[in-house]
């Protein structure tokens, strides 16, 4: 298939590209480059030894989106998002602009284009706080506790709604627990600017010795260990997930709802000694108070995508960990 990627060089975005090269696709990216890097492009290419065809524009630009989706597309990947949480307290309506006002323009320049086929990046926000665990796709939408999330709920209600009036779209909305790791090559993974607001990358950092220490967000949860719990997912999987969505429910109409997860949580604490025993550094941290909005613990429930998708998260923390770290020594 012919594969419009938005975001397609950004952190989840490179990698799928890689995989939809590698599963006989061909990825066509369009990204502004708010949060990413041209030179992605060659690294992607180094990996598969194809070139992705790149165009620079913004998703909320009609008239070059119109343009873009014209050019023949089966499908459509829908990364392109602004993504940090305390940013999106801060700049809410940048973040309702980019996010909600950039899906419906995509959308309309889709729509325009006859391309009827999208797979959304959605994430594990959407549940909120929910009263029981694992989260399945059936449980209500909860309620946000940030710009972000409302934005991720809003846009899976745009694309609801848009399915339910023009009933030959098929939607995959992937609810994504938390990503991390990075490609085994040590080509492609997350760099963020200024200090990482996530775990994974925090914890590089303070293992290459750029931080003194982690900062462990609460020891009081009712969690085994006392520290928050997750279901980190391995980057390499989750762009499979999406490869699986595709191939699955593409010209198949519906909306289609999955997590993408392993299925199983793991505290602070864990991820600490993991990524401790994978680089071979010591990594320092220190408990401080819960930070406001975090839930005490979230895994997915997996055996829909399992079903469904046939597709299974295969990679562990330890593999996450030593992919994360290979990445953050190719950097330096
Ligand atoms: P990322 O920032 O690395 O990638 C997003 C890409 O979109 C970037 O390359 C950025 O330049 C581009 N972009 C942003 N706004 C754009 C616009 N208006 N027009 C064109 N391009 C634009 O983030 P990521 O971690 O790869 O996340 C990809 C998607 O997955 C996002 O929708 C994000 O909300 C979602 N998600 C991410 C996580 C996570 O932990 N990384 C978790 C759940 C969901
Ligand atoms: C966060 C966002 C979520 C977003 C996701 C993207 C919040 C409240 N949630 O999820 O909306 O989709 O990132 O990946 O920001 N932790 C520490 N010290 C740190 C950083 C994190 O102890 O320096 C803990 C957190 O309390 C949490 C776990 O590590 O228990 C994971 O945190 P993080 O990587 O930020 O992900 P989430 O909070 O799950």
């Amino acid at each position: 298939m012919r594969v419009l990627v938005t975001g397609g060089t950004g952190f989840i975005g490179s990698h799928t590209v890689v995989s939809l090269i590698e599963g006989g696709h061909e990825p066509v990216i369009v990204d502004n480059l708010a949060n990413s890097q041209p030179s992605v492009l060659d690294r992607v290419a180094s990996i598969t030894g194809v070139a992705p065809e790149m165009h620079r524009a913004d998703i909320r630009d009609l008239e070059a989106m119109t343009a873009i989706a014209s050019r023949g597309f089966d499908a459509c990947i829908h990364f392109a998002a602004l993504k940090a949480v305390g940013e999106s307290v801060e700049e809410p309506l940048l973040y309702y602009d980019n996010n909600v006002a950039g899906t419906v323009t995509l959308l309309m320049a889709l729509e325009a284009a006859g391309v009827e086929s999208i797979v959304f990046s959605s994430s594990a926000t959407v549940y909120g706080d929910p009263d029981s665990l694992p989260m399945t796709e059936e449980m209500p939408l909860g309620s946000a506790t940030n710009p972000y999330g409302w934005t991720k709920i809003t846009m899976e209600r745009v694309l609801a709604d848009l399915q339910a009036a023009r009933s030959g779209w098929s939607v995959s909305l992937l609810r994504y627990f938390n990503p991390v790791g990075a490609h085994p090559s040590g080509q492609l993974g997350e760099d963020p600017s200024g200090v990482p607001n996530n775990l994974m990358p925090y914890v590089a950092r303070v293992a290459a010795g750029r931080l003194p220490k982690v900062e462990v967000f609460g020891g009081d949860y009712p969690t085994p260990d006392g520290t928050g719990v997750r279901d980190y997912v391995h980057v390499v999987d989750l762009a499979e997930g999406h490869i699986a969505a595709l191939d699955r429910h593409h010209g198949d109409p519906g909306v289609h709802v999955y997590n993408l997860g392993t299925g199983r949580g793991h505290s602070v604490l864990e991820v600490i000694k993991a990524y401790e025993e994978e680089s071979g550094r010591p990594i320092p941290y220190e408990i401080v108070d819960r930070r406001p909005g975090d839930v005490a613990a979230s895994w997915a429930a997996v055996n829909k995508a399992e079903r469904e998708l046939s597709w299974k998260a295969r990679r562990d923390l330890h593999e996450m960990c030593a992919d994360s770290w290979r990445w953050e020594q190719a950097r330096r």
